[in-house]
């Protein structure tokens, strides 16, 4: 009899195995990492990419750069790192349900008075098939990201956007707003 409920217990820890408080603490600190990494990466070559070529050039570095940063970040981490927003350029970037939700909270939690740059959120994620560990954190929209974000776009950039997303919808920014957010999502289920 006690075999058997100790047995049980363990299938029942088995089934629906917990994140540990060290595991917890692991993501986060990986997280942080993983995202201080894309945007150092990115944004220097975004910068370099305009000085050198201005900004219809450095439209490579996003359409290519920031894809191929993702994919390696994701391999180096073992989780999945990208960049998301309500507004996307790229409908693969698309929010889903959890990271919307997060993105308007992130909008509420700004009007109530906090900095885009503390703008963090992280949960556990437990289904009966599934687990996983999630967080994101937003990206402010700075001077720079006006040249391919803003209202005010030069035309032959417009032009190259236009070619290469025709249903782009993250134009129509200022400065100051939460121009998105990198989404980190981990399965923590054996
Ligand atoms: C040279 C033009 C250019 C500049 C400048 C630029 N971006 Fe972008 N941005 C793009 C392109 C192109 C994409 C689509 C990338 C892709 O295909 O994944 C994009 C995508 C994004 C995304 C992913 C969500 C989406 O809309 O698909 C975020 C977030 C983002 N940019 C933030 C920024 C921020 C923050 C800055 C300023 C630091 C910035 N961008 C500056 C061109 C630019």
């Amino acid at each position: 009899m006690r075999k058997l409920t100790v047995l049980c217990w363990l299938l029942a820890s088995l089934v629906s195995y917990p994140v540990t408080a060290d595991e917890q603490q692991n993501f986060q600190q990986q997280s942080k990492a993983a995202i201080q990494e894309f945007a150092t990466t990115l944004k220097g070559a975004l910068v370099s990419a305009i000085k050198a070529g201005g900004p219809t050039e450095a439209i490579q570095v996003c359409n290519q750069v920031a894809p191929t940063i993702a994919a390696s970040l994701s391999k180096k981490y073992g989780f999945d790192i990208a960049r998301t927003s309500l507004k996307v350029r790229n409908p693969n970037n698309k929010a889903d349900c959890w990271e919307q939700t997060v993105l308007l909270q992130f909008e509420d939690r700004k009007q109530a008075g906090e900095a885009i740059n503390m703008l963090t959120f992280s949960e556990e994620i437990n289904r009966d098939d599934s687990q996983e560990l999630r967080m994101m954190k937003a990206i402010p929209t700075g001077e720079v990201c006006l040249k391919c974000h803003g209202s005010n776009i030069a035309e032959p950039v417009q032009a190259t956007l236009d070619k290469l997303y025709p249903d782009d919808q993250a134009t129509g920014f200022s400065l100051g707003d939460i121009r998105g957010a990198f989404t980190i999502r981990k399965a923590t289920q054996q």
